[in-house]
């Protein structure tokens, strides 16, 4: 999988790279990540991305013009890797939400543009000329596209085959089967009065699967029952509740 990141601020994205689960994905070559300053795509001397908006109002536009030529450059780069057809996706609290389901879809893509506005955002242009797809990571205002983009991207990559030490961890993560996970628990059995289930200590994989189910079906119910309205129990669930 191949990231190109247009941002003002490319040095943010080393929060990706440098540690934990993304580093050894990198050094794997699980995906790489290219980014693309606008500020190297202006004519000016001033290194101009931004102007004032027409109409009016405070804040600041990014300009077309340094953005379509970064978003080009990208594509290019994009194609010579054999992407032929990239998704460009920017990030903002208008677009689509994301959530686990557009995770894995994205995952499946070899290759995305993500592009990270400030200010008051981008000009308008961009989006109708460039951009396939708009996404949301929360209703709520970040001070730019970057956190987005590496929630993204961090949400992506744990996906991509071999990235994560166990195969079944991914599988196992709140919201793969719709539902929040359930809890864990780890050494001592008991901790200040706190013990962990019986059944965890039992060795009975059937059990636990159970008490897991029930866990997470129950989490689900109190915290998100949004989560459940369209859900239906799966074969197996249902054996192993009757179970
Ligand atoms: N940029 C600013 N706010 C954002 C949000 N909520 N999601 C994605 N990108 C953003």
């Amino acid at each position: 999988m191949r990231f190109d990141v247009i941002t003002l601020f490319p040095e943010m994205f080393s929060a990706i790279t440098d540690f934990g689960i993304n580093r050894r994905a990198l050094e794997k070559d699980l995906y790489a990540l290219h980014c693309w300053n606008p500020r190297d795509f202006t004519a000016d001397n001033y290194r101009t991305i931004d102007d004032r908006p027409y109409g009016g109002g405070p804040g600041m536009v990014m300009l077309p013009e340094p953005l379509l030529a970064a978003i080009e450059a990208a594509k290019v780069a994009q194609n010579q890797a054999g992407n032929l057809a990239p998704k460009v996706i920017y990030l903002s609290p208008q677009g689509q939400p994301l959530d686990q389901a557009a995770v894995k879809q994205l995952s499946a893509c070899s290759g995305l543009v993500l592009l990270c506005g400030r200010y008051e955002g981008v000009d308008e242009r961009v989006i109708k000329h460039s951009v396939d797809v708009e996404v949301s990571i929360g209703d709520y205002v970040l001070s730019g596209g970057e956190l987005g983009a590496m929630v993204m991207m961090d949400s992506i990559i744990r996906q991509l085959p071999g990235a994560l030490n166990h195969n079944l961890s991914a599988q196992q993560d709140s919201f793969e089967d719709g539902l929040l996970d359930c809890p864990h628990y780890t050494r001592p059995e008991d901790y200040r009065g706190m013990t962990v289930p019986d059944v965890l200590l039992s060795g009975n994989h059937a059990e636990i699967r159970r008490w897991r189910l029930k866990q997470a079906l129950g989490r689900t119910w109190l915290r998100r029952p949004d989560l459940l309205d369209q859900r239906v129990l799966s074969k197996e669930e249902a054996r192993l509740l009757s179970d």
